[in-house]
């Protein structure tokens, strides 16, 4: 994760708060839902400094790879496959601790080992979900869900 975030323990806070406020400020005018979803991914990338950062996008049956920060993905996840496709199912944010307990985790790297991920809802209805990977256990937490969903309700 990004030496701002292990500089200080309070400093995961504060750099949400930053974030958040970008991205207020970024999606201001802009409708192109592809377009904000490629700024939005880049700037969570760039200031968290994940492993991987990006979007699944609701077609049909599936989640469709969207813009994303990072290595290569895989490009389509069923729904309630892996961790995107369980977030899709349950509607709800996923916090993995450790991937190697989640049953059906899909590794797309071999590097990851936690991850998030963040259903971006429009009204009743996921449109999308926000995946983070990272290459340590344990990286994220309720403060992460918290925030991530904000910025998500943005979009
Ligand atoms: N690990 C995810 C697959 C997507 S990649 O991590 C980018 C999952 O289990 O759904």
């Amino acid at each position: 994760m990004a030496e701002e975030l292990k500089i200080a323990h309070g400093g995961k806070q504060e750099c949400y708060d930053q974030l958040y406020r970008q991205v207020v400020t970024l999606l201001n005018g802009e409708s192109d839902k592809i377009a904000n979803m490629a700024n939005v991914a880049a700037m969570i990338h760039y200031t968290l400094r994940p492993l991987w950062t990006g979007f699944y996008r609701v077609e049909g049956d599936e989640l469709v790879l969207g813009p994303f920060q990072g290595p290569l993905a895989c490009s389509r996840i069923g729904y309630g496959k892996g961790v995107c496709g369980t977030a899709w199912q349950s509607m709800q944010t996923i916090v993995v601790e450790d991937v190697e307990l989640f049953p059906g985790h899909i590794a797309c790297s071999s590097l990851s080992r936690s991850e998030i991920v963040v259903p971006v809802l429009h009204g009743e209805e996921v449109v999308a979900v926000l995946d983070i990977d990272s290459t340590e256990v344990g990286t994220f937490d309720d403060i992460d869900r918290e925030w991530l969903e904000r910025i998500v309700a943005l979009m």
